[in-house]
């Protein structure tokens, strides 16, 4: 397949002129006038390359770069300008670009720039902006989106403190991670933490899983034992998946946390502990609460502290990090020399939804390690659910022009039918002499 390169100036006759030669070149091209629509351009639809100009009435393509690779890092960008200007060109070389080229062009040069960058894909490894993150991340939780950067300075409020927190998200979102985190960043760092999956346990087993019981307490109590609460004294236990713990046990870890005792299965009196309580929960508690399901007392109690670790596809600007962490891990561990990622390979990845969030691109990422043939992951090593993912249009739409997202429509229609006119016109719910009229409106003929 023609590799897709955006064309991006404000210059029409230069625009015009550029399209048709590398047209003449077997690529596909698609014109941006100005920056501004060159990144809306990238956040609708994946591409090989952008080659832009850098000097525009509009967006600069400095700040183009600079929001194009925020969205997809490992996109290679190729930027002309008119002003042999060294500073632009380390500037552009700094943000991530690829290239840049003087212009009037050298064809000859132009030609080979583009066929470097489309067939050795740019790793997507060098862009400072991952670089520089990768380095320290706090208690190994990677993000540079608010709203993680947000979740990070809460945690490092609430860590300190002896508050029971609770932490709410989606599975596979981190909430583990956040755990540990709260652990590691307490005066309680050097004592234990304990993790005890709620969900994995029937009734009587959780009992004494979290408080113990006596030897002889019941069938198969052959030995006294302690429980994970005392295992855990000076420390914290991490109690996870809480909402599936059954309200018997809930009574009895409220008055643990009201009384900072247990009490062992069988035993006639309490130990005292002292144990600080992380729970998580992928439920939303205070609807359990109304099911009946969970108690209100023990959610108050719980709830003093909640941090909510939001969705991977809330906060999209995480995932070319995550999987750039992902993919150095999984290359080592496999003995894999891999650069990165190709452009389309990391479209496919900014663009899915994640049900599974982080562990599923995790997981993605791993699968992709291991079925890659060449030196980078391409798209075919991904998933087959990404590559079916249909973009999440609504947020890459806001703030284009009506035209322009008739314009995308259009041209997305086209490439799925194969440029058949009268499919694309029916798809559209327009007729073929409409559907003919607009694409001479966009020149898209
Ligand atoms: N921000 C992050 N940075 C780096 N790794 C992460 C991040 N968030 C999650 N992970 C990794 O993703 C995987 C899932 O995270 P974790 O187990 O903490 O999620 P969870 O919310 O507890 O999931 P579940 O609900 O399925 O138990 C882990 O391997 C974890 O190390
Ligand atoms: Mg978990």
């Amino acid at each position: 397949m023609a590799a897709r390169i955006l064309l991006v100036d404000d210059d029409a006759a230069h625009r015009s002129m550029l399209k048709t030669l590398l047209g003449s070149w077997h690529y596909q091209v698609q014109e941006a006038c100005d920056g501004a629509e060159a990144v809306a351009c990238v956040q609708a639809s994946a591409f090989d390359l952008v080659l832009s100009d850098v000097r525009m009435a509009q967006m600069d393509g400095l700040s183009a770069l600079r929001e194009i690779l925020a969205f997809n890092p490992a996109l290679p960008v190729i930027l002309m300008t008119a002003y042999s200007s060294v500073e632009t060109a380390v500037e552009a070389l700094r943000l991530g670009a690829f290239d840049y080229l003087i212009k009037p062009l050298d064809f000859t040069a132009l030609a080979e720039t583009i066929k470097r960058a489309v067939t050795t894909p740019h790793t997507p490894l060098e862009p400072r902006q991952v670089r520089s993150l990768l380095e320290e991340p706090a208690c190994g939780i990677l993000g540079q989106s608010t709203l993680m950067q947000k979740l990070l300075s809460d945690i490092a409020t609430v860590a300190p403190t002896e508050a029971t927190v609770l932490i709410c998200g989606e599975s596979g979102t981190g909430k583990e991670l956040v755990a540990r985190a709260l652990h590691a960043q307490s005066e309680r760092a050097g004592n234990p933490f304990v993790v005890v999956n709620c969900a994995a346990l029937a009734e009587n087993l959780l009992e004494s899983e979290l408080f113990g019981h006596e030897k002889g307490a019941f069938t198969g109590a052959d030995k006294r034992r302690e429980g994970r609460f005392v295992q855990a004294d000076h420390g914290t236990l991490f109690l996870d998946e809480i909402g599936e713990m059954p309200l018997a046990v809930q009574a009895k870890l409220l008055r643990c946390l009201q009384q900072g005792e247990v009490q062992r299965v069988g035993a006639d009196r309490p130990i005292t502990v002292d144990v600080r309580v992380v729970a998580a929960t992928n439920r939303k508690l205070d609807e359990e609460v109304a099911k009946g399901n969970f108690r209100q007392d023990l959610f108050f109690r719980l709830n003093v502290i909640s941090l909510e670790v939001p969705a991977l596809r809330a906060r999209r600007e995480d995932i070319p990090i995550l999987a750039v962490h992902f993919l150095e891990v999984f290359a080592r561990r496999n003995k894999k020399d891999l650069k990165g990622f190709a452009p389309k390979a990391m479209d496919s990845l900014v663009r899915y939804a994640w049900p599974g969030n982080v562990r599923e691109l995790e997981n993605a990422v791993e699968r992709a390690v291991i079925m890659a043939k060449e030196s980078f992951i391409g798209q075919e090593d991904l998933p087959p659910a990404l590559l079916g993912a249909i973009p999440e249009q609504s947020s890459a739409l806001a703030g284009m022009t009506l035209d322009h997202v008739e314009r995308l429509a259009i041209e997305q229609t086209l490439r799925e039918t194969g440029d058949n006119k009268s499919e694309t016109a029916r798809r559209l719910g327009i007729t073929r002499a409409t559907l003919h009229n607009k694409l001479k409106k966009y020149s898209l003929e």
